[in-house]
């Protein structure tokens, strides 16, 4: 949809309900979470939703998670298991995505489960997104605010970037605390499996669930990490242990190769938390550098480690335009 004109507001209250009111209205209204930030839509409007697909770019097989205020919300829409509502308890408000069997005759649109017969569902802890989900009196579709194959963004900056014209409203809520996504919990046979590592570690959601299994070989659990994701424009050498030229680093760390004069420190301390915080924003930025090369320093595995290195590894491979 070529709205023309964004209107990228400071986030208050008087912005929030008109944004609330686009939304009702069946327009794009991109807003902040906690993760990263969402294009959203009248989940329940099925034109409205289609408009998130082709602002985005993004590929109809690829379904979006749908934002609600909590569970009893959450329960008008889909069924929960008793692991998932253990799950949800747990973790919502927060940076956990069930996706969970549609009720049937649900009210949300079709195009949100992609002709699935399953919806993601989260309950953002930000205060724009629970105040934006009350003003428009219904639940949010929405997928990371980027054009399709793009780094999500973190500021109201990256959404312009990427996707003014396309929306009517950037409510602008500054940086996201968290900045990766959601973490991402499907069942199989009513077990937990991971469908895609997120700002609320493994580790985390392990204490409450135990042992978190891999989808299995061949379903398409989670139809977006087929395609090629976050992908900036320079290529990516991932474990560097020193620097050649021509290459900008991204490290991780103090102990810092020298021979770069274009550095970016995910995290000095070797926090990865922090590291996380950053990483998007850094990517853009080393990308908007021009640089053919970014060289990005190996990232321990475990905590939000994991997540951290999937979207580097997806950043690194090759390129594949989704169909
Ligand atoms: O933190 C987040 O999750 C952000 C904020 C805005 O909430 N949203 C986000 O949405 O990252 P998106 O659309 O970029 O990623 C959603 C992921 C995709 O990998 C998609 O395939 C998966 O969730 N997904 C959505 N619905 C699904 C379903 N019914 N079954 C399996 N996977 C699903
Ligand atoms: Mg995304």
């Amino acid at each position: 949809m070529q709205t023309n004109v964004t209107n990228v507001l400071k986030a208050n209250p008087a912005a929030i309900a008109a944004a609330g009111a686009a939304i009702r209205a069946g327009r794009l209204v991109a807003f902040p979470t906690e993760t990263v930030y969402g294009l959203g839509a009248d989940a329940t409007n099925g034109t409205a939703v289609a408009a998130i697909f082709a602002a985005k770019g993004r590929p109809r097989f690829n379904p979006l998670i749908v934002h609600v205020k909590d569970v009893a919300q959450a329960t008008e829409y889909a069924l929960f298991s008793q692991q998932a509502e253990k799950l949800a308890r747990a973790f919502w408000s927060g940076a956990l995505t069930l996706v969970l069997p549609r009720r049937p005759n649900c009210r949300l649109s079709q195009l949100v489960s992609a002709g699935l017969d399953t919806v993601a569902l989260r309950a953002p802890t930000h205060p724009v997104a629970i105040r934006l989900i009350a003003e428009a009196g219904v639940p949010l579709a929405a997928p990371s605010a980027n054009l399709s194959g793009r780094v999500s963004p973190t500021s109201a900056r990256h959404v312009a970037e990427d996707l003014d014209g396309e929306v009517d409203f950037i409510l602008d809520g500054g940086t996201t605390p968290l900045g990766l996504e959601s973490t991402v919990i499907g069942f199989e046979d009513d077990k937990p499996v991971l469908l895609r590592p997120g700002a609320l570690s493994r580790e985390a959601v392990e204490r409450v669930a135990g042992p978190l299994g891999t989808p299995r070989q061949g379903v398409v659990n989670s139809p977006g990490r087929l395609a090629t994701h976050y992908a900036p424009r320079a290529n990516l050498r991932l474990n560097a242990t020193s620097v050649v030229p021509g290459e900008s680093l991204l490290a991780f760390g103090e102990d810092v190769p020298a021979g770069t004069h274009r550095t970016l420190n995910l995290s000095p301390r070797g926090n990865l938390a922090e590291a996380a915080a950053n990483l998007f924003a850094m990517l853009r930025e080393l990308d908007a550098t021009g640089a053919q090369a970014i060289a990005v320093m190996p990232i321990p595995a475990d905590g939000l480690g994991e997540a951290i290195n999937d979207r580097l590894m997806r950043a690194a491979a090759p390129r594949e335009v989704p169909p």
